[in-house]
């Protein structure tokens, strides 16, 4: 039987890949196992085919369609989700949600787990991005209560917030 191991959320966690009851079948997507074995429910399931960017999560750096992602191709990687931004020992939520908290940048919620795991991905690789930097890289995020205005306010209020931190040398 084949293993994988993969980092979520920082810690490592074991599955055997096999048809077996119980077992995570070489067809099982990525967010199957992470909202139906690890209970990582914050990551949502809109179309399930690639196209709407609800099960956005981070995986070795980069924001993917978790819905698109073989368990079984995910041995070794690192994957953080929506659980994984808070506070791990406070539950203190991070800068970037609470932005969006404060900003009320959602109305249903459902599509917010996933373009919060997009911007945290720009914003770890460009922490300065402009409106066309954001706007391209929430392009796959789709959200049916038309909240990007109110998306785009919270992450350049995020954004002044984490400079703010970096001035005073605490980020
Ligand atoms: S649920 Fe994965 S892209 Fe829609
Ligand atoms: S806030 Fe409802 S789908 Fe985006």
């Amino acid at each position: 039987m084949d293993k994988v191991s993969i980092r979520v959320n920082g810690v490592v966690r074991t599955f055997i890949i096999d048809e077996a009851e119980g077992c995570v079948k070489p067809s099982e997507t990525l967010v199957h196992t992470l909202r139906d074995r690890l209970n990582l429910t914050g990551t949502k399931i809109g179309c399930d085919h690639g196209a709407c960017g609800n099960c956005t999560v981070i995986l070795n750096g980069n924001p993917v369609a978790s819905c698109m992602i073989l368990t079984a191709d995910c041995d070794g990687a690192e994957v953080t989700t929506i659980e994984g931004l808070e506070n791990q020992d406070t539950g203190e939520l991070s800068i970037l949600q609470q932005a969006f908290v404060d900003n009320s940048a959602f109305q249903c919620g459902f599509c917010t787990p996933g373009i919060i795991m997009s911007a945290k991905a720009l914003l770890d690789k460009n922490p300065n991005p402009t409106k066309d930097d954001i706007r391209e890289a929430l392009s796959g995020n789709y959200c049916r209560c038309i909240s990007h205005y109110q998306v785009e306010i919270a992450i350049g209020d995020a954004i002044g917030r984490m400079k703010d931190l970096r001035a005073k040398g605490e980020a």
